[in-house]
């Protein structure tokens, strides 16, 4: 990585910073020392123009709508790829050789079931959890069941952890649907692959077999491979930050949950699909349209617009045609609400307040209908992204941890309240 210098005048300041250059994109102005040498902070609350930490992991480029994973386009991860390997590829900077595929596909497989206990444990919920409520616990709950990978200075704990929680969160997931509808739980099998052996766990009932639908399971595994991973995210900078105090890994991918479960991250395919469902039909759109351009209503298009993404989003390309798949698999091809998504989009992006703020669909805008179709309740779309997202999590968790300079995260403000004041006791307020 090369490194220059820039000159900065503040006030009657000048200032030297080291510019550190990456491999692709932005290079960073690295202002470690400002505030020794300037007695100033910088300000940047959405850190919209704020890197917080080097990666090699994912790459993306928001103006040209490019996303890699270890340099690899998504278009064709999704395309060529399945999700496992994905996940290897995140968490080795590699693609594994056949070898390694099996022995990776082989120690995830065998970690899928829980601790017996886990089951005991979701008992104390309401059947009207919301399913990211039980995830956020039940994730969290690893940590007591699994002591013997939470000690994060161990390389193979660490490991060993990161097995854990890729082979577990669906079985978690899965659990947390049969809970919500009272069925009961379906333990894995060794001999399905990571998303048809999820597809089981969700729709198998004990009175008979079930059988694999081999396009939603394809469908399903490419949905995983584009929610797997997104660079330096609300939910991925939540696990980074818990992960800098040194908390174990299974407190830090619960804090993750909590955080993606938000409207304005993960939560906005739940969201997006209620939208849909609200607007009902073609004729309904331009009222919506108005509605979300006008500044004092506080409704938005769900779906629609991203913090890095100033052109199409590249996961919501494969998205559409994969909606476009399981709906024909249904003979749905004409689904109303695919019908108000595609019109919804074709109004927006000839818009010119939409093309004025670059607002494009993101992954969000058509995995809720995808979902939906494939007999998910809308309930289930966050935790879907959950399992996904725990792979990116995880490689992100790991490469803050093994990196040498990694240190407790820990802002500063602009401090705007009272100057200092003395006590003032009760009687004489
Ligand atoms: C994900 O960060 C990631 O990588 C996230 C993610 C991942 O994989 O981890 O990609 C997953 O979270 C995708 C985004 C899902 N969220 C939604 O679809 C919710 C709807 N979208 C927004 O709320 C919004 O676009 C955000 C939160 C996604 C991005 O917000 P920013 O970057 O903070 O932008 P902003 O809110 O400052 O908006 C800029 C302008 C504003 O207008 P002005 O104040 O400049 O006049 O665009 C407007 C906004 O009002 N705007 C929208 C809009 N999104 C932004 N107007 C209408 N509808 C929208 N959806």
């Amino acid at each position: 990585m090369s490194e220059t210098t820039g000159s900065f005048s503040l006030g009657d300041q000048t200032v030297s910073m080291p510019v550190k250059a990456g491999t692709i994109g932005p290079s960073v102005v690295d202002i470690g020392k400002l505030y020794a040498q300037t007695g100033m902070f910088t300000y940047d609350p959405g850190f919209t123009s704020t890197a917080s930490c080097e990666s090699e992991i994912t790459y993306i480029d928001g103006d040209e709508g490019i996303l890699l994973y270890r340099g690899y386009p998504i278009e064709q991860l999704a395309e060529q790829g399945d999700f496992l390997e994905t996940c290897y590829l995140l968490l080795y900077g590699e693609l594994p050789t056949p070898t390694q595929s099996r022995d990776f596909n082989y120690r995830i497989t065998r970690h899928t079931m829980v601790h017996e206990q886990m089951a005991r444990f979701f008992q104390g919920f309401r059947r009207d959890a919301h399913p990211m409520a039980v995830m956020v616990a039940s994730v969290g709950a690893l940590s007591a069941f699994y002591h013997d990978s939470t000690d994060i200075s161990d390389q193979r704990q660490r490991m060993v952890a990161s097995m854990r929680l890729i082979a577990k969160i669906p079985t978690l997931a899965a659990m947390a649907y049969k809970y919500s509808i009272g069925q009961p739980f379906v333990y894995p099998k060794n001999e399905l692959d990571y998303t048809s052996n999820f597809l089981r766990m969700c729709y198998a009932v004990p009175c008979e077999d079930y059988k694999i639908n081999p396009i939603f399971a394809r469908a399903l595994d490419r949905i995983f491979i584009l929610h797997a991973d997104h660079e330096q995210n609300a939910s991925t900078s939540t696990v980074r930050l818990a992960g800098s105090s040194g908390a174990n890994p299974f407190a830090c991918i619960a804090a993750g949950v909590a955080c993606l479960w938000g409207p304005a991250h993960g939560g906005a395919n739940e969201a997006a699909l209620k939208m849909l469902t609200e607007i009902g039909t073609v004729e309904n759109i331009p009222k919506y349209v108005a509605r979300a351009k006008d500044k004092n209503d506080p409704f938005r298009l769900m779906g629609f617009g991203h913090r890095v993404y100033k052109n199409y989003d590249p996961r919501a390309k494969i998205m559409q045609q994969t909606c476009h798949d399981v709906l024909n698999e249904l003979g749905r091809k004409d689904d109303p609400l695919l019908e108000v998504a595609m019109e919804l989009e074709r109004i927006a992006l000839s818009d010119e307040y939409f093309i004025e703020k670059k607002l494009y669909p993101n992954i969000d805008f058509y995995s809720g209908i995808t979902l939906k179709a494939m007999g998910f309740p809308v309930s289930m779309f966050t935790v879907l992204f959950a399992v996904a997202r725990t792979s990116g999590w995880i490689a992100q968790w790991k490469e803050m941890i093994e990196d040498p300079g990694q240190k407790i995260g820990r802002p500063r403000q602009l401090y705007k309240g009272a100057t200092r004041r003395d006590y003032v006791p009760a009687d004489k307020r």
